[in-house]
């Protein structure tokens, strides 16, 4: 199949684009970096010809409130303007476990509007929802510092390998429609405030981190449960401690 990843030069995308190519399907890695941009159009009526499935893996360049939400609007419908176009069979948009339950944050307020544009479009679809990557661990860490203090609730937490996140995302791409929401997740469960303090532990990065139960994540309240998958989630593999021991320091 002739498959468009839509910011296949991201840290999701890259990998996507290598998984799909190793199953022996057509995968193109389509960003600004390649000439297509969904925000003005350019290249995109080009790189969808022939296309059966469209995977949008981009992110927005800033997570500043406006900004975010212009992007993802304005990509989502463009996309799904040109694949309509384009008679692609399939849209698979990658988003985050719990995205309705964040409605406080300017940047989950985006999402929430990107996967509704997906629900209301004629496009088949499936939307899948990860976990926080690993490797965003230490990007938790930086939007929470106040100093030399790194503040985050003690929820629980249930992260996942990019690598791992790649694969489910490319195992929904290859299947049928599925026109809801597929949830995936890694295979532990931690307290939030004990994953970023490993991280930065390893990256001998000596800032303290204080569990506080009302410290906002991307600038919305948090519970227990807000950031776990449903019980039915598609678990990865990698473990925490395997991809840490695998990480250049
Ligand atoms: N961080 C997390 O823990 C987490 C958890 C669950 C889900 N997600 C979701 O995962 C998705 C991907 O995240 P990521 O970390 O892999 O992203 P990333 O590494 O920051 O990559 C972003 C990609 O978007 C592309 N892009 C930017 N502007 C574009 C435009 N105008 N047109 C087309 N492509 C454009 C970039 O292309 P260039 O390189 O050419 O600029 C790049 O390929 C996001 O939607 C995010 O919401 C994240």
């Amino acid at each position: 199949m002739k498959i468009i990843v839509i910011g296949g030069s991201g840290l999701i995308g890259s990998k996507l684009v290598n998984k799909l190519r190793e199953q022996g399907h057509e995968a193109v890695a389509a960003s600004p970096h390649s000439g297509v941009n969904t925000i003005t159009g350019e290249g995109l009526a080009e790189v969808l010809k022939g296309a059966s499935v469209v995977v949008d893996v981009s992110n927005s360049p800033s997570w500043e409130e406006k900004a975010v939400m212009e992007f993802f609007t304005t990509s989502t419908r463009n996309l799904l303007r040109y694949e309509a176009a384009a008679g692609v069979g399939h849209h698979v948009a990658l988003s985050v476990v719990g995205t309705d339950r964040l409605s406080e944050s300017g940047y989950f307020r985006a999402k929430i509007a990107q996967e509704k544009l997906i629900k209301e479009s004629s496009i088949p679809y499936s939307i899948v929802r990860a976990t926080q990557f690993f490797e965003f661990v230490k990007g938790i860490a930086d939007i929470s510092t106040d100093g030399n203090m790194v503040r985050v609730a003690p929820v629980l937490f249930q992260p996942m390998a990019a690598d791992d996140v790649a694969s489910g995302v490319g195992k929904v791409a290859v299947g049928p429609p599925v026109n809801g929401i597929v949830e995936i997740g890694g295979p532990e469960q931690f307290r939030m405030d004990e994953l970023v303090r490993r991280r930065l532990a390893a990256l001998k990065d000596s800032r303290e981190v204080i569990p506080d139960p009302k410290a906002l994540y991307s600038g919305a309240k948090i519970s227990e449960r807000t950031l776990v998958p449903a019980p039915n989630a598609r678990l990865g593999e990698t473990r925490f401690e395997a991809w840490l021991s695998a990480m250049p320091r």
